[in-house]
């Protein structure tokens, strides 16, 4: 029970083939005695995929916390002026929304999320999944690895030779980079050769 008495957000964006493994981790933090908040980005509330439909992802995470998923800018605000999570975790990450949180965009519920919640100077954990980490976006992640109260979850490239930019977290390290987190320190090493 390392989680008892935290409140966490766990926000999930649109990299959908990644949803399926990154579930069970929001379960590992609720056995930890934590209570999670559910957060979804509109890729994942309104897009079908040939990995599942949009509603099986808002039923899977309001099954797994009990908890009706934040869905829009206007639910997702008050997390500031409320200022009651004490931690909050984007996973899977995608490029789009790293990079609009590294340019300080805020069009989007995850993204109101993390401002609101950044405000309060409390940890911000990111679990990437991108194909162009190594690519396009490698500035906006080196942004993110600078920014003060933003940790990251351990990541590695999960493909090398068919997808020489792409970078994906261990979301299995995702309960240990939180609880590092609350600690004021990232977890280490940040990069692993094999995911
Ligand atoms: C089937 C499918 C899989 C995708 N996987 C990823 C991914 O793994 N990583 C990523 O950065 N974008 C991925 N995308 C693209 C994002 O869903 C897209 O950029 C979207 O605008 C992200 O919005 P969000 O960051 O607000 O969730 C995928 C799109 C589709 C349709």
């Amino acid at each position: 029970m390392l989680l008892k008495g935290k409140k966490v957000g766990f926000a999930v964006t649109g990299s959908h083939c990644t949803l399926q493994k990154v579930l069970p981790e929001a379960q590992k933090i609720l056995d930890q005695g934590a209570d999670v908040i559910p957060i979804m980005s509109e890729s994942v509330q309104f897009t079908d995929t040939r990995f599942g439909l949009a509603r099986k992802w808002y039923e899977e995470l309001e099954r797994i916390t009990g908890k009706k998923p934040i869905t829009s800018i206007v639910e997702a605000e008050p997390i500031g002026p409320e200022g009651n999570i004490d931690a909050l975790i984007i996973a899977p990450c995608t490029g789009n929304t790293l990079s609009k949180l590294a340019l300080g965009i805020t069009d989007g519920t995850v993204l109101m999320a993390a401002k609101a919640h950044l405000r309060n100077q409390r940890p911000l954990i990111i679990a990437i999944s991108t194909n162009d980490g190594l690519g396009n976006n490698a500035k906006n992640i080196s942004i993110l690895l600078n920014t003060k109260n933003i940790y990251f979850v351990p990541f590695g490239q999960d493909d090398p030779f068919k997808k020489p930019n792409s970078l994906i977290a261990q979301f299995a390290k995702i309960t240990d980079t939180l609880l590092a987190a609350l600690e004021g320190k990232q977890i280490q090493p940040i990069i692993h050769y094999h995911i």
